[in-house]
């Protein structure tokens, strides 16, 4: 027998998958509104960027960047371990600035998206971390975090984030629990753009966070998987970790382009380590070679060499740098809808965290219930744990989702 382990079926989706909880499960949710006949049915729960119609949306700076590389007529051959340089080198410099003085110090691999570099980072600490293989995640945090850290043999704690009943962040309770944690604990952090609560520190607020995870000597790892999707701003997106290297902390780093280049399929990321000095940066990288090579030698080409062409080449990375600008202001521009609808339409309750809330998701603060309504009367689907994805939301479907809202608060 090879596998004595049986999955119970999600008690959402029923798949025979080890889906992450029930509270999370997007899966059962699509499936929900693919089967409803209502033709103005809403999918809250889709985690990738949509267009005002509803559609996917590919960037047109990664069609000109396809466009580039097919007229090159590159082979085909293996990358290096760490993959294509050009783009592992652009990569860095967008999420650290340019110029930084950390730079030279920074080892860096190629990553399959983010999460394959926060694999990369679990492998490492696991392997090469010698203080500690406990990471604290947030409360709540990616369901895919704690999966990804379990498999890499890392223990999974929590740090208290977000406060429900105030829909906002628990900074107090943040802040206690790195201090309460054994010294050198590794904490990860969302870099901008939590996901799930869309709430982020304040810069402020950050600075308090570095002081606290510096004097305890804890080692921060850094989630950035939506730079420049958030606020529109890549340099405004990459403060936390700026900062934290400005202030002396040693770091790790995964990133992610699906979001913010639109290449999900293509699966382009980055993981990178920040050493103490040149000599330390050259242990790292052969350290990560040693960790990548049995994994899957080396990685894809073609999604890395798309980034590479959009961020190395000043007219693409200009156009790249609008359309992600782009992306975010719908964004936005839909949280202020949703928001100035419901109070229009005469809800009582407080909504503006809809719009102090940053990126791609909105916790409502919608009670399971009431997202149950909201399926079953209105056909408009989200997570239980009342988790909008507001890349979902249009201009022709933001009244009647607030109607739908105010309808089961009221
Ligand atoms: C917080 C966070 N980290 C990492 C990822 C990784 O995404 P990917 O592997 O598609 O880059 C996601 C995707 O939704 C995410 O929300």
């Amino acid at each position: 027998m090879l596998s004595a382990r049986i999955f119970f079926p999600c008690r959402s989706c029923k798949h025979l998958e080890q889906c992450y909880s029930r509270a999370t499960c997007a899966t059962g949710i699509t499936e929900a509104y693919k089967a409803d006949k209502f033709d103005r049915k809403v999918n809250l729960g889709v985690g990738a960027y949509r267009d005002d119609k509803g559609n996917p949306y590919v960037l047109p700076s990664v069609r000109a960047a396809e466009e580039r590389i097919l007229m090159k007529g590159l082979d085909k051959e293996y990358a290096a371990i760490t993959g294509v340089l050009s783009f592992t080198k652009a990569a860095i410099e967008l999420a650290y600035g340019k110029p930084s003085h950390a730079l030279d110090r920074i080892a860096a691999t190629q990553s399959i998206s983010g999460t394959g570099a926060l694999r990369i980072g679990g492998a490492f600490l696991e392997r090469f971390y010698p203080f500690s293989k406990t990471v604290y995640l947030p409360t709540p945090s990616w369901a895919n975090h704690a999966a990804i850290m379990k498999d890499s043999k890392i223990n999974v704690k929590s740090y208290r984030y977000y406060n429900s009943q105030t829909i906002r962040l628990d900074i107090d309770g943040l802040l206690e629990d790195i201090g309460n944690a054994p010294k050198n604990s590794i904490f990860l952090f969302h870099a901008c753009a939590h996901n799930p609560t869309g709430v982020d520190p304040t810069p402020e607020q950050w600075r308090a966070i570095s002081e606290a995870v510096k004097s305890c000597g804890h080692f921060p790892f850094f989630d950035m998987a939506y730079q420049g999707f958030a606020s529109g701003d890549t340099n405004k997106d990459a403060y936390a970790l700026r900062y934290f290297i400005e202030q002396g902390h040693p770091v790790a780093l995964s990133q992610s382009f699906a979001k913010n280049m639109g290449l999900y399929g293509e699966r382009v990321g980055v993981f990178s380590l920040l050493a103490e000095s040149a000599e330390e940066k050259r242990r790292l990288d052969s350290q990560i070679k040693i960790l990548v090579r049995p994994l899957y030698s080396n990685p894809p080409v073609n999604g890395a060499r798309i980034a590479s062409e959009i961020l190395n080449d000043l007219t693409l990375r200009k156009q790249w740098l609008s359309e992600v600008r782009g992306m975010a202001d719908r964004i936005i521009s839909m949280r202020a809808a949703l928001k100035t609808n419901l109070e229009e339409i005469g809800s009582k309750h407080d909504w503006s965290h809809i719009t102090s809330q940053i990126g791609m998701f909105a916790y409502t603060g919608l009670r399971p219930e009431q997202v149950d309504r909201l399926a079953k009367e209105f056909s408009i689907y989200g997570t239980k744990d009342g988790r909008i994805s507001v890349a979902g939301i249009t201009s022709d479907n933001v009244k009647y989702l607030a109607e739908s809202i105010h309808k089961v608060t009221a």
